[in-house]
């Protein structure tokens, strides 16, 4: 390995990070991580940290699950590489749709169509939606409808339902037709509404609004993070549950969907369906696509990607799959973001800087740092990035997006990780 200074030197100066300015990568150098055990990762200058990130939503099993490293080095052995386009298959690949629809059998899907990540998840759904709808001959549904808040990706269809400023104006103009409407956010509303089911009525009677002003049959379909509330489908409106974070575990539920009772019609998932150890995805298809795609001679799907089906992927994602039910990893991320939920809140309690703890469900929890309470005026980036900083100094590597502060650690952490990582962010506050 290249030294120290050599890595810091050139990070930099040679490579583009995602999510940040050139500039700003030279001028804040991100941290080097160089090793990893269990929940545990080392930098290059051997300071050690608990990941309350996750790696990024992904490592949920954490980073020595040697089944899953094992089974990628075995059918790297046997098969690298082989392509799932028109003419051939693999075998993994296929044992993988086998178990992957078993998984979730109880959210109504029933085929899966593979990918290389999160962002090829969604654009496959909105792609394969739009088809649904040329099928069954209402070609005039071409419209999407997102939440303002989402995230789904950077493709440029995902970019276009996201609902956040930042991740588009930079990439204006983006897909014509996508529509969004507020999202049940109790901490800032348009509607100044805190109580949550009032808020989230406000927000179905929101939906209910565009759909009519946009014309039902306009519509093919919305997408949205199950997390962020609860939506409902109808007037032939394909719902697609945008599942790259949820799925798999994280919320206390297998999915997102489940935790909330409902059954889309696509479920777009990636990250821990490998745990993070090989990019890939799967979007997951309910019976009304099956219904259309599957009975119609003209359904070619002009769409895929080289690494659809990838065999070391699908290998990984089954011995993932295996070990995520052996360790029945809900029950786990269950209590343990309990844990650091009423910690946070606790942590309320303490400082001002914090206006809201976000919650409740699984090991999902978001701190959100303002300067004034009353005005709920955000946090200035420099005194985000101390409480992060010195979280780090003190054993907690967590992440700070905006003015949130977000815990997503892997769901096989420990009651004193979870102390860990609370202790360092208590010391983060304390000296910002
Ligand atoms: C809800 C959601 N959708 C889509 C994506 C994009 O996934 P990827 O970064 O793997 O392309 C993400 C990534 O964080 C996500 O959280």
């Amino acid at each position: 390995m290249k030294d120290s200074n050599f890595l810091k030197e050139h990070n930099g100066r040679l490579m583009w990070h995602p999510m940040t300015s050139p500039q700003d990568s030279i001028d804040n150098p991100p941290k080097i991580i160089t090793g990893s055990d269990g929940v545990t990762i080392t930098d290059v200058d051997g300071h050690s940290a608990v990941d309350g990130v996750g790696g990024l939503w992904n490592v949920n099993l954490g980073y020595s699950c040697q089944p899953v490293k094992d089974a990628m080095t075995a059918q790297l052995d046997k098969l690298p590489y082989y392509s799932t386009f028109r003419g051939t298959s693999n075998d993994v690949a296929i044992e993988l749709s086998y178990e992957l629809n078993k998984f979730f059998e109880p959210d109504g899907m029933s085929r899966a169509f593979f990918t290389s990540g999160g962002s090829d998840s969604v654009e496959t759904a909105l792609r394969l939606a739009r088809q649904y709808h040329k099928l069954s001959g209402e070609a005039g549904r071409t419209k999407f409808l997102s939440l303002k808040k989402g995230y789904h990706g950077t493709h440029i269809g995902g970019a276009s339902v996201n609902g956040n400023t930042n991740f588009r104006t930079a990439y204006e103009p983006l897909l014509p037709g996508c529509f969004h409407i507020p999202a049940p956010y109790t901490y800032r509303n348009p509607f100044n509404e805190t109580d949550p089911e009032k808020l989230a009525q406000l927000c179905v009677q929101a939906l209910e609004d565009e759909i009519a002003f946009q014309g039902a049959g306009t519509i093919a379909a919305m997408i949205m993070e199950p997390i962020l509330g609860a939506g409902g489908v109808r007037n032939g409106i394909l719902l697609i549950t945008d599942e790259v974070i949820t799925a798999y575990g994280r919320t206390g539920a297998w999915s997102g969907a489940r935790l909330w009772g409902i059954q889309p019609d696509m479920m777009c998932t990636a990250k821990a369906i490998t745990n993070g150890y090989f990019p890939f995805g799967a979007l997951m298809l309910g019976h009304r696509m099956v219904d259309v795609f599957e009975n119609n001679p003209d359904a070619k799907i002009g769409h895929g990607y080289t690494y659809s089906g990838h065999p070391v992927g699908a290998a990984a994602a089954l011995a993932c799959l295996v070990e995520t039910k052996r360790l029945n990893v809900i029950e786990n991320a269950a209590a343990r973001g309990d844990q650091l939920f009423a910690g946070c809140q606790a942590l309320m309690e303490k400082y001002d800087i914090i206006g809201d703890v976000r919650g409740g469900h699984g090991l999902m929890t978001a701190i959100e740092m303002v300067s004034d309470r009353t005005s709920k005026k955000p946090i200035d980036a420099a005194t985000a990035s101390t409480v992060q900083e010195v979280a780090y100094q003190n054993g907690a590597m967590v992440r700070v997006s905006g003015p949130n502060l977000i815990l997503s650690p892997p769901l096989v952490v420990t009651q004193n990780d979870c102390n860990i990582l609370l202790s360092a962010i208590d010391a983060g506050f304390a000296a910002a």
